[in-house]
């Protein structure tokens, strides 16, 4: 296990080795996990979660009772994400909201802007995406597309790589309406140039809606700088939110007024309590609420947001790049047989490296067995996720040597 001594030299420089201590250990004895380079899927409980949950049990919930409404739920996934917003998203407060799960906010925010580009002009009916983004984009899309009597332009890009700025520009057009993308990509972690692919979209008078999930907390995010009009992401893995933790859905402040999302419940009309006949939308991020707040699923992420803001996004995203150079350095020199299928270039890749195998189903069900934990992508990747904030180098180092021991038999 020539990577162990390595790994735990950059442990012990590692600025945010502390951090693991914060976590709920996983298991105990025997039944411990050994390594857990899952958190790109589900993320890890702090400790201060699992208090904060229980406080919130007995004193919000269970002795505050229905007055806690009035007592900061009723604005917490406004409060929420202007703070995530702060810390993770690069936008100024007002634009952020959390709540739905991340499908359903992929639905509301995209059918709104389809609605509205084509409000602004009828010939714009097209929704541009890509056949490798995660399969919940791609059937919300299709649809949005149906429900609204447009069409989708695919792009086809690389699967080890991802969407390029050029590969939109062929494809966009007056017709676009709306240009729909990962930032990170699900399987090979390829980081989309955002800026570009934006201005690329604005040029062409669309507006593009940013899915963030494998993103947020783990990149450096310029919402505002970059002039995004929408965004959406989910809160379970890199911001520990939990199983089932809400999304968050991000508007930019000059197209809120115009955008009228599908799902107009009683919680985002002005006067929730008025009861009235008719749907009148509140004004600003409320509007995007449709029912009631999920306030338990909100802990977790308040939680992991205040570590990220105490730590530095910009630490996060370093450790994150020193992970992922340690996995391929690793992969290079002791695993001949496995191919890297993330880019190698370190301001392309995102939280995670998947690593291609044709043995990576059955090696990842063997993993599992010994209590080590990444995950299996179709049809041969293993992708290994870089949690900055609970996955050591030594963790990584074992995961590529069981790996390597697994290979060898
Ligand atoms: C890019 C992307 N979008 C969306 C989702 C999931 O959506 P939901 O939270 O509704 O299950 C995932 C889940 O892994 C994802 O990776």
């Amino acid at each position: 296990m020539r990577a162990a001594g390595r790994a735990a030299a950059l442990d012990a420089v590692d600025p945010l080795a502390s951090c693991r201590d914060l976590f709920v250990p996983a298991g105990a004895g025997d039944d411990a996990v050994r390594a857990y380079l899952d958190g790109n899927s589900l993320g890890r409980p702090l400790i201060a979660t699992a208090e904060r949950l229980a406080d919130l049990v007995t004193g919000a919930w269970g002795t505050g009772l229905i007055r806690s409404w009035d007592d900061g739920w009723m604005d917490l996934p406004l409060r929420l994400g202007d703070r995530l917003g702060e810390v993770c998203l690069g936008a100024d407060p007002g634009q952020t909201v959390i709540g739905d799960s991340t499908t359903v906010m992929i639905y509301k925010l995209l059918h709104a802007a389809v609605s509205a580009a084509r409000a602004g002009d009828p010939e714009r009916t097209e929704i541009v995406l890509d056949a490798e983004n995660f399969p919940t984009d791609r059937y919300v899309a299709e649809g949005v597309a149906a429900e609204l009597g447009c069409s989708l332009v695919w792009i086809d890009p690389d699967p080890s790589t991802g969407v390029t700025a050029d590969e939109v520009r062929t494809v966009i057009g007056s017709r676009t309406a709306v240009v729909l993308l990962s930032q990170v990509a699900y399987k090979s972690a390829w980081v989309a140039d955002l800026p570009v692919i934006t201005r690329i979209a604005h040029e062409a008078g669309a507006l593009v809606l940013w899915d963030l999930c494998h993103s947020v907390g783990v990149l450096p995010i310029e919402l505002d700088h970059h002039d995004v009009d929408l965004a959406v992401g989910c809160s379970y893995k890199f911001l520990n939110g939990g199983p089932g933790a809400p999304a968050f859905g991000y508007v930019a402040r000059r197209h809120q007024q115009a955008l009228t999302q599908p799902i107009r419940g009683w919680m985002g009309h002005a006067d929730p309590f008025v009861m009235g006949p008719g749907h009148r939308p509140a004004t600003g991020m409320r509007r995007f609420i449709s029912g009631t707040p999920p306030i338990l699923g909100m802990v977790g992420i308040a939680d992991t947001v205040e570590l990220i803001n105490q730590v530095g996004l910009a630490a996060v995203r370093a450790k994150a790049v020193a992970l992922g150079e340690f996995v391929i350095e690793t992969v290079d020199a002791e695993l001949p047989e496995v191919t890297v299928g993330s880019p190698r270039e370190a301001s392309r890749r995102g939280g995670h490296v998947t690593i291609n195998h044709p043995r990576a189903r059955e090696m990842c069900a063997r993993l599992w067995q010994r209590d080590v934990i990444p995950d299996f992508r179709e049809p041969d990747g293993i992708r290994l996720g870089l949690s900055p904030l609970s996955t050591s180098f030594t963790e990584v180092a074992l995961v590529l040597d069981e790996i390597g021991t697994l290979l060898a038999n």
